[in-house]
């Protein structure tokens, strides 16, 4: 049995039939603790997403393993995989996904209903309160700003108590300030409640709000390093690894 909460072994993945084939990931190796805060970082178009989507079982590998909580995601059938996602994956998008004609409060335990389960009303107001939504739980997503959509969308991925939570671009469609909040609302999920999580970013300041980053390129990775919480210090690592 693994050690690792996240095990990626040889991961490739490709686009499109030949002549107009693209290979994005050739090869991807990484092992996550359980409680880790770690990044991926590359330019745009170097595979983020594409991985973050294979990790998440949403997309099939062309080869390479993907074993989550000593769970082997990568030879589970589509109907397996959509279950173990839903009970054992937090995903955070750069768009929010919230279902509009929910409340905050209804988005948030969508993934306990789909799943037949009650939600534990002392649970769910301790992680309204937690996130600072209590007074935004019965508004719908149009009624709440940015930060507290993407707060909604960490909720509900925290709420059936994910082994690892996967962000993509989580403060994409965010301005500078709710960015640099809902990276303090990651640290504090992480080194608080011991929630593992794996964000993808292109972005230095939110990257900078993980403990380790690595850098993705041509479909490798090319390295890694602890990030100190400091931006400029990513800045210049990433420059430095991608140039050598
Ligand atoms: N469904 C798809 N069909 C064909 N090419 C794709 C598809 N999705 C992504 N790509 C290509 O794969 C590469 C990596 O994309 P992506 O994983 O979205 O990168 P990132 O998230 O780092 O910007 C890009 O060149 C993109 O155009
Ligand atoms: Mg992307």
């Amino acid at each position: 049995m693994s050690e690792f909460v996240l095990e990626v072994r040889g991961l490739c993945k490709g686009y499109g039939v030949v002549p107009n084939r693209v290979e994005v990931l050739n090869g991807i190796d990484l092992e996550l603790n359980q409680g880790a805060f770690e990044a991926v970082m590359g330019p745009s178009g170097s595979g983020k997403s594409t991985l973050l989507h294979l990790l998440a079982g949403l997309l099939a590998a062309d080869s390479g393993e993907v074993t989550l909580g000593g769970v082997k995601v990568t030879t589970m059938s589509d109907a397996e995989v959509t279950v173990f996602r839903r009970r054992r994956i937090g995903l955070v998008f750069q768009d929010f996904n919230l279902i509009p004609t929910l409340s905050a409060e209804e988005n948030i335990v969508l993934p306990l209903l789909l799943d037949k389960r009650r939600p534990d009303r002392g649970e769910l107001d301790a992680l309204l309160a937690r996130l600072n939504l209590t007074a935004r739980r019965s508004h719908l997503p149009s009624q709440l700003s940015g930060g507290e959509r993407q707060r909604v969308a960490i909720a509900r991925a925290l709420v059936t108590r994910p082994a690892i939570v996967l962000a993509d671009e989580p403060t994409g469609n965010l301005d500078s300030p709710a960015g640099r909040a809902f990276c303090d609302t990651l640290r504090m999920i992480n080194s608080d409640d011991g929630v593992t999580i794996l964000m993808v970013s292109h972005d230095p300041v939110v990257t900078a709000a993980a403990n380790r980053v690595h850098l993705l390129k041509d479909g490798e990775f090319v390295g890694n390093f602890g990030t100190e919480s400091d931006a400029a210090l990513v800045s210049q690592r990433y420059l430095e690894i991608m140039k050598g």
